[in-house]
């Protein structure tokens, strides 16, 4: 008498009903949020090649790119505003008519009442240098000078209605520095979604096209060393005491282990960012024709998903609602 296998887990895999109920992780369209860029005085969207599929925008095809998004069933869009003029410390990032918060404010307006409107509350798409703050005598990123320009950047934001400031300076105490200016001016609905856990990645290559960065040298001295794992958690708990409501890890996809440290110790909601990088990689294997596009998009969303993200920034947002639903 022949004695098969005490478990057979593919009983379990036998048809896709099955492989559907059982399913342990899903993305909703709801959980999505569309990175978008506004670039200030274009007359048109202009393409980005390495990032194929996205577009700097103006102000009139953000709005519909907008409601496209909303009507696809995503949950919330990111903003990145590219100036005409840049400086030292970033002077267009606190201008209440600089692209960004005016693009905000188009946001607010178009779709504000449907879906979660983010900034990203940094200065580095701003600044002549490229550098995420305001550098010292020595040409060196000064912490606590630049925590007092994302305060002022913080209360410009939250004039234009946005719901959520993304802060992904990575400079100590920011969250704090940021919750406090906004209480103190009475803006206690803003909510902070901050990058804790932000590598110095190679995966940000075609982003710093999408915002025309004129950074020289790297971020080492701020971002986090892709070496350390122990370290992405400690970055997310002084981000919890100071104040976050909800955490995210950044990049995604290389670095799924410190997300999943991050989603079992937080108390609040985590987010992933698919950044530029991981777009780029699979569209453009996809468009040699040496992956399945849709399955690989889906796939490495869902992946994210399973390492404990709640919330995933991606590029493919809008089209991947439209296939969920
Ligand atoms: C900094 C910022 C960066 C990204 C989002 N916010 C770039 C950087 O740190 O150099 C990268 C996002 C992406 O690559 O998609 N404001």
């Amino acid at each position: 008498m022949s004695t098969g296998p005490a478990e057979r887990p593919r009983r379990l895999r036998t048809t896709p009903a099955m492989r559907d109920l059982l399913a342990e992780h899903r993305t909703h369209p709801r959980d999505l949020v569309l990175p978008m860029f506004v670039k200030e005085r274009a007359s048109e969207p202009v393409s980005l090649p390495s990032m194929p599929g996205v577009v700097q925008h103006t102000l009139d095809s953000l709005r519909r790119a907008a409601t496209e998004a909303a009507e696809a069933g995503v949950g919330g869009l990111m903003l990145f505003g590219v100036p005409e003029v840049r400086d030292a410390v970033g002077s267009c990032a606190t201008d209440p008519e600089g692209i960004l918060n005016a693009g905000l404010r188009a946001l607010v307006e178009e779709v504000g009442d449907d879906l979660v409107v983010m900034s990203d509350l940094c200065l580095d798409e701003f600044t002549d240098h490229g550098h995420c703050g305001v550098l010292d005598g020595a040409g060196r990123v000064d912490n606590d000078a630049t925590l007092e320009r994302y305060q002022d950047m913080a209360l410009a934001q939250a004039e234009t209605g946005a719901h959520m400031l993304g802060l992904s300076g990575m400079m100590d105490g920011q969250t704090l520095a940021v919750r406090q200016a906004l209480d103190n001016a009475g803006h206690t609905d803003t909510s902070i979604l901050a990058y804790s856990a932000k590598y110095a990645s190679a995966f940000y290559g075609p982003f710093r096209d999408a915002v025309e960065s004129q950074l020289q040298g790297d971020r080492r001295t701020y971002q986090m060393d892709p070496a350390n794992r122990r370290e992405g958690l400690r970055e997310a708990t002084l981000d919890l005491v100071e104040g976050a409501d909800v955490v995210m890890v950044k990049p995604a996809m290389s670095y799924l282990d410190v997300l999943s440290d991050v989603a079992e110790a937080s108390p609040v909601p985590v987010a992933a960012y698919q950044v530029s990088g991981e777009y780029a990689m699979i569209e453009a294997a996809a468009a040699q024709g040496w992956i399945e596009r849709r399955r690989a998009i889906e796939e490495s969303v869902l992946s994210i998903r399973r390492a404990g993200a709640d919330v995933v920034l991606t590029y493919w947002a809008t089209e991947l609602a439209g296939w969920l639903r």
